[in-house]
């Protein structure tokens, strides 16, 4: 299966796919993850990304296209993927398209924007493994440590408040368009996000059919 994850920034994307990732054994693809390691490591490509994401803007198209095409071909995606956090612009979609990829379901998580603001403040992402925590909704078991490698669970650059309204600003502006796109082809489903995190698991399985 091949699954497009769309939501505003904080909208519980990644943490669903982790989910869904688990679920069916297909992996998780978040440009946003590839490009916060490529970030960390001082890549090329990450120099390049950093004043955009530090902004909360938009990386440009072809650098994310460029690195999504290299990941989808690799061998752990040729069952199905899911696509946390691209395409982010129509002329993303566009490229996906014209790589032939075949989409099955594309499913929007729908979450208020006071919420996002609120989730935001409390979320704790591991610097070593990319794994999503929230200090009141999904805490690690040891505090600042995360579960899944041990790594250190700390706050994301960008998730200082006024970085969260820019992104937000930003989504609204580039990235909710993609809406009409995908609904067009009959492929859009959307869930409401839930306050408690298994809660929304549940309504994202059920509505996949999974
Ligand atoms: P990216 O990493 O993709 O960030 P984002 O889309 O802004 O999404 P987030 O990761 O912030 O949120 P999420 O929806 O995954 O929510 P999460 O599950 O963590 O991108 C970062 C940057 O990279 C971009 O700003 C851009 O610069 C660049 N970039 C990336 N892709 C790009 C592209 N395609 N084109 C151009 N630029 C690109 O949940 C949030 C918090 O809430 C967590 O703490 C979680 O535990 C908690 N939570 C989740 N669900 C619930 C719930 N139901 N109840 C309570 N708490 C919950």
């Amino acid at each position: 299966m091949n699954l497009i994850l769309l939501g505003a920034p904080g909208a519980g994307k990644g943490t669903q796919a982790e989910a869904i990732s688990a679920k069916l054994g297909i992996p998780q693809i978040s440009t946003g993850n590839m490009l916060r390691e490529a970030v960390k490591n001082g890549t090329e490509l990450g120099m390049k990304a950093k004043a955009a994401m530090d902004s909360g803007a938009l990386v440009s198209d072809d650098i994310v296209i460029g690195i999504l095409k290299d990941r989808i071909a690799e061998p752990d995606a040729k069952n199905g993927y899911i696509l946390d956090g691209f395409p982010r612009t129509v002329t993303q979609a566009e490229a996906l398209d014209s790589m032939g990829v075949t989409i099955d379901h594309v499913l929007e998580i729908h979450v208020e924007d006071q919420r996002i603001i609120d989730r935001m403040s409390g979320r704790r992402v591991c610097v070593a493994c990319g794994a999503s925590y929230h200090v009141q909704y999904k805490p690690t078991k040891v505090e600042g440590v995360c579960d899944a490698c041990g790594g250190e669970a700390a706050q994301r650059a960008d998730d200082a408040p006024e970085t969260v309204l820019s992104r937000l600003q930003v989504y609204q502006e580039k990235t909710a368009p993609l809406k009409a796109y995908y609904e067009k082809t009959g492929k859009l489903l959307t869930v409401e996000g839930q306050e408690e995190v298994a809660d929304t698991t549940k309504l994202v399985f059920e509505t996949l059919g999974i």
